[in-house]
């Protein structure tokens, strides 16, 4: 009887760990997913940019951020202050490289599907519009942002 009692008790055991097993296999599989998260403060945004590789800072692209800011955003935007948007200091720290591109070039889906941008919405009450800005200007004034933010 102690035999079978004790058969039956490893049977049961190995049963368990079998059924146990598939949750413990699933959670690394869940951890890409999590890295790339679509929506929030760590997500990527919704739009034409799905990935920005950073390098050392481009003065020289910066540069040309700063004219295209200066001529396209700065009607709307300062760095320390809330004006029409927020102010834009510390971004790069906020917010992902993708993130900034996407609310730069598709600002308008950004605050019908990315819960940040759409807080911002709520909060600022004023559509930022999309200001004809190609992918390449959009990638300098990140450029612009990073140094302003201490990039290096
Ligand atoms: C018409 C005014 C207006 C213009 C022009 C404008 N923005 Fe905005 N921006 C806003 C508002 C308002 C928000 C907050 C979201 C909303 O309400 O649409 C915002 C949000 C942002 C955000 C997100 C800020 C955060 O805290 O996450 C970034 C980045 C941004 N704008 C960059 C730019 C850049 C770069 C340009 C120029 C290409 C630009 N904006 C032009 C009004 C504007």
């Amino acid at each position: 009887m102690k035999g079978w009692a004790s058969v039956l008790f490893l049977c049961s055991l190995l049963a368990f760990v079998a059924c146990s097993r598939p949750d413990e296999s699933s959670s690394p599989a869940s951890t890409p997913a999590q890295a790339a998260a679509p929506a929030g403060h760590a997500g990527k945004g919704v739009g034409p940019i799905q990935s920005v590789q950073l390098g050392a800072l481009d003065p020289s692209m910066a540069e040309k951020g700063k004219a295209a800011f200066e001529q396209k955003c700065a009607a709307c935007h300062r760095f320390e202050e809330r004006f029409v948007g927020p102010p834009l200091k510390g971004i790069t720290q906020r917010r992902t490289p993708e993130w900034i591109m996407n609310m730069i070039l598709n600002p308008v889906e950004m605050t019908q599907k990315d819960p940040t941008a759409k807080e911002l919405l709520a909060n600022y009450l004023t559509q930022m519009t999309y200001q004809n800005v190609s992918e390449e200007e959009a990638r300098a004034i990140l450029e612009y942002f990073r140094q302003l933010d201490g990039a290096s």
